[in-house]
């Protein structure tokens, strides 16, 4: 081709990567590779093995081992005998390791960044520019919290063993992603890639090898779900997953009970909103990278698109333009846009998929580009005329393919973002910042890119709400989820409490007007009836009658579950707001502290000095509730771009809160104060054997002006309302505390919405003891993190 020719085509040659380091590595491992278990190369005699292909091209690049139970509990075994002494190196120790491996990933970039192409599929562009050089950082970043662990995370100990399963999108960076937190925090790994990547977890097992990581700490096995599964019930005390939505619920009720730590980082259906005050261009070109970047295999793909009606006509003109010069090749091409698919298995889900939103009546249109004859491709598609119950507008698609409807109004546009069970991320177009960040917090997504998208860093916290799974990855909060308060590993076991047998009401004397004995709830700012008409006598600490309360059932539960949503508004009401109701409310029990001392008496039998204490120590507790309200708050990460990530602290939303017996007074004020503080809308279940301390409290809400549906209260058997609640879709987060209970049971109840759960069954908490259950500590348990990042531009 001449140059004259060459400028009137502008086409592009082909610009292919050298692979020779990559094939030299595979050549000399002869394509075979076993199981990286106590810092040595297992290659089990006869074990089953799976294929590693390269999708652009679908040549086999190697035999990967599938490693059994027994393989996997040899490698668990070797990063439990391994962990003590990783702990005991102390953050400083643990940083020098990190740092080596950051180091080495930096000096091995181009290898790993060849391998990872070639696994994968993915244009060699991205995983050399971003995949590789974020995994650096990300062990750099985690250097640095291994160093500071002493300063910045006082009075709390590694778990111990995490066994950690990823997907195929982002091989090495999931890796990263898991491994630097838990190693930064004193853990040691088990680690299992996707099966359809397993390369560059290997390749990094070499590179623990040469930074002289002590044996056992960073274990690699390879297979597909059934070795994954294994993983998941080894014996580990943490377990960290990406991956799709199904497979994590499957985890979580597979180790419901158990005690494990789980963070799950799954499915997403972001949308991409653009309202029509936005940059046009900046907005398609942001679309190229949301929807086309990785195939659109993204957890965090912008896939669908809202679209402000004015601005659609000329917006899908210029998309499809824009599509049209996308350009589909071979992965090592330096030239390309887009990459192959992972694996037929995923391409053809993503055409099934397509089809069945055709037939559903979207209207589909494919970019014409050519697709190489080789290998597994899926042009780019743009799916328009899509109700909201399309399935390409409701189900994660995974591949290439962009959704689109159109909005109206601003309202509008955060209504139709927020119809979805996902809750990953989202992304907004306006010039208008003022816009910009009104919608923002308005969007339940865990990250918010405002005029960009797809932006990470290993300082700001990435993960989601809803149905995307919970728990942080990255910054402060991504190493707090490999992290427990040491106090907590070492409560002793909660004495029970004896309900008593049912006891009968005295007869009203003959004679005496009878006192109204009718118990209620308090639901929606209201002493209510329980739908039942039922009640339970409370006994006195000698067995004796105390009074009645409410004995709740399901539909008290959904009332005051409806109550507490409508109440919602209460996240946005000011800290200041917050502050001022707790201590009224704190001021109102301290008139009538007598009172709650003379009730504290009878009920539990304590002597007057315990009753005074409980009482005052709750009058505290409101107190400490109010005054961190106004100071629990975000921070602003400055990650390397010309901008800002802002970390709010979000309420988790309707929160259930299942109070022990112990304590009653106490322990229901501080679990109730914290809640509140923190934004969230509460339905408490107090204690069950001491309930009539909570039905007096009822007047003290109603005098502190604490909005109705607030702080809702339902009496009643503890057991059977916990499940209630945890069954229920509406209540966002649990919390449980008391007796010995059926944990498996409210876990996997639980996981239908994916509640945020804080069990702590059968655990002697000193509700006393704010040092350790501190203020700080309460609220982090009823917050979510979402991070919305705002660049500057140049
Ligand atoms: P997947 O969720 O099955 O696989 C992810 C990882 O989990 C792999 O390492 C796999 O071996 C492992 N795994 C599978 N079953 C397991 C089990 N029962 N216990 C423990 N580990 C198990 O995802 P898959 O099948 O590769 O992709 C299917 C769909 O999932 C995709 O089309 C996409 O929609 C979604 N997905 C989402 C990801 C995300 O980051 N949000 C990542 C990968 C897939």
């Amino acid at each position: 081709m001449t140059v004259r020719e060459q400028f009137e085509t502008m086409d592009y040659g082909p610009a292919p990567e050298a692979r020779d380091k990559a094939d030299a590595w595979l050549t000399d491992r002869a394509r075979r590779f076993g199981l990286f278990i106590g810092g040595a190369w297992v290659l089990p005699d006869g074990a089953d093995t799976l294929p590693s292909h390269a999708p652009a091209t679908g040549e086999k690049l190697a035999d990967i081992t599938i490693a059994d139970k027994g393989q996997v509990d040899a490698a668990v075994a070797a990063a439990r005998a391994a962990q003590g002494t990783w702990a005991a190196l102390g953050g400083h120790g643990r940083a020098r390791y990190l740092y080596a491996l950051a180091r080495l990933v930096q000096k091995h970039s181009r290898l790993l960044a060849v391998i990872e192409s070639l696994d994968n599929g993915k244009p060699i562009r991205e995983s050399r520019d971003i995949d590789i050089p974020l995994a650096a950082r990300h062990f750099y970043h985690h250097a640095g919290w291994a160093q500071l662990m002493d300063e910045e995370f006082p009075g709390f100990e590694p778990l111990g063993v995490a066994g950690q399963v990823i997907p195929w999108n982002f091989p090495l960076l999931m890796l990263a992603w898991k491994v630097a937190p838990a190693l930064a925090a004193g853990n040691t790994v088990v680690l299992k890639p996707a099966e359809f990547t397993s390369l560059s977890a290997l390749k990094f097992a070499e590179l623990a090898e040469e930074a002289g990581l002590p044996p056992g700490v960073l274990n690699i096995v390879t297979g597909a779900g059934e070795t994954g599964a294994h993983v998941v019930g080894a014996d580990v005390d943490k377990v960290a997953f990406t991956g799709s939505t199904e497979v994590g619920k499957i985890i979580r009720r597979a180790i419901a009970g158990t005690g494990k730590k789980l963070t799950l980082e799954l499915g997403g259906k972001s949308p991409f909103i653009v309202f029509e005050d936005a940059d046009i261009d900046g907005a398609i070109e942001g679309l190229v990278d949301a929807i086309w970047f990785n195939q659109g295999q993204v957890c965090c793909a912008g896939s669908r698109l809202l679209v402000q009606e004015g601005i659609a006509d000329r917006f899908y003109t210029k998309l499809k333009h824009r599509m049209s010069m996308l350009r589909v090749g071979d992965s090592l091409d330096k030239c390309v846009d887009i990459g192959a698919v992972v694996d037929a298995v995923q391409r053809d889900r993503i055409a099934s998929l397509v089809q069945q939103g055709e037939n559903e009546g979207a209207t589909v249109w494919q970019a014409p580009c050519e697709l190489p004859g080789d290998g597994i491709f899926y042009p780019p598609t743009l799916a328009t005329d899509v109700g909201t119950d399309n399935v390409l507008i409701r189900e994660e698609v995974f591949g290439p393919v962009l959704a689109s409807m159109t909005f109206r109004t601003q309202a509008e546009a955060v209504a139709l973002a927020n119809n979805t069970r996902y809750g990953l991320a989202a992304s907004v177009w306006s010039e208008s910042l003022s816009r910009a960040l009104e919608v923002a917090p308005a969007l339940k997504a865990g990250v918010v890119w405002i005029n960009g998208t797809n932006m990470f860093d290993a300082a700001v916290g990435f993960g989601g709400y809803r149905e995307s799974g919970f728990g942080r990855e990255g910054g402060r909060e991504g190493m707090a989820a490999y992290l427990r308060p040491a106090f907590e590993a070492r409560l002793k076991p909660v004495k029970s409490v004896d309900i008593p047998a049912r006891i009968e009401p005295p007869r009203a004397v003959t004679g005496m007007i009878p006192v109204d004995r009718t118990a209620k709830h308090y639901i929606g700012g209201k002493q209510a009836r329980p739908d039942g008409g039922n009640s339970m006598v409370v006994a006195d600490a000698k067995g004796r009658f105390a009074g009645v309360v409410g004995e709740g059932n399901r539909k008290d539960i959904r009332n005051a579950v409806e109550a507490a949503y409508k109440a919602r508004g209460w996240a946005a009401s000011t800290s200041h707001l917050k502050a001022q109701i707790l201590y009224y409310i704190a001021e109102n029990l301290g008139y009538r502290s007598d009172e709650f001392e003379a009730r504290l008496r009878t009920l539990t039998g304590a002597d007057a000095g315990a009753a005074k204490d409980e009482v005052q120590a709750s009058i505290d507790r409101l107190f400490r509730a109010a005054a961190v309200a106004d100071k629990h708050e975000g921070t602003v990460h400055e990650p390397p771009m010309r901008g800002v990530a802002i970390a709010m602290k979000e309420a988790v939303g309707v929160l259930g809160i299942v109070c022990p017996e112990e304590a009653p007074l106490l322990a229901f004020v501080t679990l109730m104060g914290h809640a509140v503080a923190a934004g969230n809308t509460a339905i408490l279940l107090p204690s069950e054997r001491y309930g009539l301390i909570a039905t007096d409290f009822y007047q003290l809400l109603e005098t502190s002006d604490v909005p109705g549906g607030v702080v809702n209260i339902v009496t009643g058997p503890k057991q059977a309302l916990a499940m209630e609640l945890a069954r229920h879709l509406g209540v966002d987060g649990l919390w449980y505390f008391g007796a010995e209970t059926d944990e498996a049971a409210i876990e996997t109840a639980a996981t239908d919405n994916m509640k945020r759960t804080w069990l702590a069954c059968g655990k002697a908490y000193d509700w006393a003891d704010t040092s350790r259950l501190s203020s700080r500590l309460l609220m982090d348990r009823g917050i979510e993190i979402k991070n919305i990042w705002v660049p500057y531009g140049d």
